[in-house]
């Protein structure tokens, strides 16, 4: 099982909450994390991106560091773990980009990749005059199909002649190359996100309870498999881990009580804009009574596995097998602690079990 960590380096990280920690992201706590990450054992980092929070009594993702300075900095002082900045294509011009991600490939040695935003959040990019066109919610999918395969042409080449109504670049140079594939993942769950990544990206992000992941996982492996292409899915989960069930399930229950509604209302206003159907924007609307285990606004929407160490290894062992994922992208309470004791109690039993059932 391919596993990550989703670096909480936007304010609060991915809890609604009151009575979550409640900090404002720093290079010190996302270094400490990833340390922690790489020391356990984890596959990979990934960092997000917000240009503009949620407020609320928390200020829910007021401030968000630089997804891929953050990379930068994080490549410097890691040495194994694969670290994926995230790429917002209507903030940052292809070729940029392209380039800043050759740069934290080259600091790292080969252990940059991206994840693509196609940008959901009008709002985000509104405020800075950079939100197209009225009908960009619908053709946001075939301009970052552009975006991408301007990078990769600059990543294998150093240089692009591409025209359309998109992009105009004339002979563009990038040195140097990357003299790598840099993976890419994307986490459109609407159907055009899933044609998407099914053609461009090496995985994809899905969140759902148990039997939702299935359903949403499917069609990503088949249409990629009718691409002749493999692609990877992860799921993105909380994980509330505890020496019992009935300290986990405290836990989670007091973070809903005190769910930051103001800030859940702000993620709704923004959701309810998207005109893309059937993607993320419905499932956090959907989200605001779902139970946990299924994806509840108090944590964003990501669904929540709780329990016992031996309870939590248990069901992430289940939900891989029952959906046909290739990992999960973890977050947590508190992401020091968390990662640590996911290395110490969990991580062990979950790779035992997989080489009892490889043997
Ligand atoms: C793991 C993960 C990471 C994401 N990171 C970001 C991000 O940093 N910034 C952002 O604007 N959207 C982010 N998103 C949102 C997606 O990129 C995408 O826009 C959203 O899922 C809507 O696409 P859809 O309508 O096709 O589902 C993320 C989603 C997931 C599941």
């Amino acid at each position: 099982m391919k596993l990550g960590v989703f670096l909480p380096n936007g304010q609060n990280g991915y809890i609604l909450s009151k009575s979550s920690p409640q900090f404002v992201p720093t290079f010190e706590h996302m270094l400490a994390i990833t340390q922690e990450a790489e020391a356990v054992g984890l596959d990979f980092i990934l960092s997000m991106i917000k240009f503009r929070g949620f407020h609320g009594a928390t200020g829910f993702w007021d401030s968000c560091l630089d997804s891929i300075n953050l990379s930068a900095g994080l490549a410097a002082a890691t040495k194994t773990i694969d670290l994926y900045s995230t790429v917002p294509v209507l903030g940052i011009h292809p070729a940029v980009a392209a380039r800043m991600i050759a740069t934290v490939n080259d600091i790292s040695k080969g252990r940059s990749g991206v994840n693509i935003v196609t940008g959901w959040n009008k709002p985000e990019y509104a405020q800075m005059g950079l939100w197209p066109s009225a009908d960009y919610h619908d053709r946001r999918y075939e301009l970052t199909a552009e975006y991408i395969s301007i990078m990769r042409a600059l990543w294998r080449d150093g240089r692009v002649t591409h025209k359309s109504d998109f992009y105009q670049l004339d002979d563009c140079e990038c040195f140097p190359t990357t003299g790598r594939d840099i993976p890419i993942v994307c986490a459109g769950q609407s159907p055009k996100g899933v044609k998407f990544t099914a053609q461009y990206a090496e995985y994809n992000f899905v969140f759902g309870g148990p039997d939702k992941l299935r359903r949403i996982a499917q069609p990503v492996l088949e249409e990629s498999a009718r691409l002749g292409r493999k692609v990877g899915t992860l799921a993105l989960v909380t994980i509330i881990a505890a020496p019992t069930d009935a300290e986990a399930e405290a836990i989670w229950r007091d973070l809903v009580a005190n769910v930051d509604q103001e800030a859940v209302m702000n993620v709704m206003r923004s959701a309810s804009m998207d005109t893309n159907p059937d993607g993320t924007s419905k499932h956090f609307l959907e989200g605001l009574n779902a139970p946990v285990e299924e994806g509840n606004m108090t944590f964003m929407g990501f669904p929540v596995i709780w329990g016992s160490y031996e309870s939590v290894a248990r069901q992430m062992l289940y939900q891989q097998r029952h959906s046909g994922i290739s990992g999960m992208l973890l977050t947590f309470v508190d992401f020091v602690a968390g990662v640590r004791a996911f290395g110490e109690h969990i991580l062990p039993l979950i790779r035992a079990e997989e080489t009892r059932a490889a043997a």
